[in-house]
């Protein structure tokens, strides 16, 4: 990476997530669902996930995680000029979730959108951030991922519904002057890709154009397994090529929490150490956008995450879509 004197850099300040408050274990499912605790734990590592009750939406999960994020950076409505809330299921068809959290946090200026990427929204909506805020453009961006897709479960689909729960996470990234080495605090680089050809093996079969319903998830399981298991380190070896840095100096591997099985594989195909990947899947199930940001939370509050550290953010998710992030924490 080339030296550059008084680079903008995209600087963590302050991570937030909020959860439903309803917890549904493998044994609570094993009464409504065809399956078992044995099969769940065996096939993904999910002991439990969140389920959201009808007063909890994806915009209210979001809002208390953003609010939280805010509080810990000690930002105020006034600090936000950028919000990017990255959602597969928002509240209603539009407005955006954004601006609804937007209206809901009292914050007036600046501007706010949503970003959809499924699974990989996060990695992109930090991705996008980072443009505007290194353009000089924006100075603080919110970027949230929120999710209910117990909304768009098919409750009778077993292969599905046991994989999936609720909630949301959130950054607040300041822009800041950086020397442009990789020893700067801030997003050092980030790495995104689709391919719409595999638009079959993950979808959700319905929308407003065209069955004017919100649809269900349809999978097939063991392709995406086998994808992202295969092409998803491509865009992590390309992430630490550009930064200039290796597997080994990593701190802290936070994938896209889909499945443990998918996680591991990854990091040991990069040689990342066991000890230093965060896995919450199996509290919080695949929670979609939202599972890197709550992971991040999670290791944050236990202390594992310390500024400084060099932490890696990755996901894959329909489309397919996928994307790395490198962040000196
Ligand atoms: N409980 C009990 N049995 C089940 C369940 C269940 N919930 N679901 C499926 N089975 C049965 C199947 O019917 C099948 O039975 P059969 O052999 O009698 O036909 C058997 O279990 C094996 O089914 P497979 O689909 O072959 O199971 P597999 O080992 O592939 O595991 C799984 C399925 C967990 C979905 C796996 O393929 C996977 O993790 N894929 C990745 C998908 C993923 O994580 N997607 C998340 C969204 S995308 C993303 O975020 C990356």
């Amino acid at each position: 990476m080339t030296q550059q004197t008084n680079k903008l850099r995209s600087v963590v300040k302050g991570v937030g997530a909020a959860l439903p408050r309803r917890c549904v274990t493998n044994r609570e499912l094993e009464k409504t669902v065809d399956t078992s605790d044995e099969w769940i734990v065996q096939r993904t590592g999910i002991t439990q996930r969140y389920i959201a009750d009808k007063d909890e939406t994806t915009s209210s999960l979001g809002a208390a995680a953003a609010r939280l994020a805010m509080a810990r950076a000690g930002c105020g409505p006034e600090d936000i000029d950028l919000i990017i809330c990255a959602t597969s299921t928002p509240d209603l068809t539009f407005p955006s979730v954004a601006t609804m959290i937007q209206a809901e946090l009292g914050i007036h200026g600046g501007v706010a959108f949503d970003l959809q990427a499924v699974c990989a929204g996060f990695v992109f909506a930090v991705a996008t951030a980072d443009k505007f805020l290194t353009s000089g453009s924006h100075r603080r961006a919110l970027v949230i991922g929120s999710e209910t897709f117990s909304r768009i479960m098919d409750w009778n689909d077993r292969t599905t519904c046991v994989l999936f729960g609720d909630g949301a996470g959130a950054l607040v990234l300041e822009a800041q002057s950086g020397r442009g080495s990789n020893a700067d605090r801030g997003v050092l680089t980030t790495k995104l890709r689709s391919d719409g050809r595999h638009r079959s093996k993950l979808f959700v079969d319905g929308g407003p154009s065209t069955t004017q319903t919100a649809g269900f998830l349809r999978m097939e399981g063991k392709e995406v397994f086998r994808f992202a298991v295969g092409h998803v380190t491509d865009v992590m070896t390309d992430a630490f090529a550009e930064a200039g840095l290796t597997a080994e100096e990593l701190d802290w591997f936070v994938p896209h929490q889909a499945n443990q099985r998918i996680i591991d594989a990854s990091a040991q195909k990069l040689g990342i150490a066991p000890q230093k990947v965060v896995k919450t899947v199996q509290w919080h199930g695949n929670t979609s956008a939202a599972s890197i940001p709550l992971a991040l939370n999670a290791a944050f509050e236990d202390g594992r995450i310390k500024p400084g550290d060099l932490v890696m953010i990755e996901a894959i998710g329909g489309g397919f879509t996928w994307g790395a992030a490198l962040i000196r924490w």
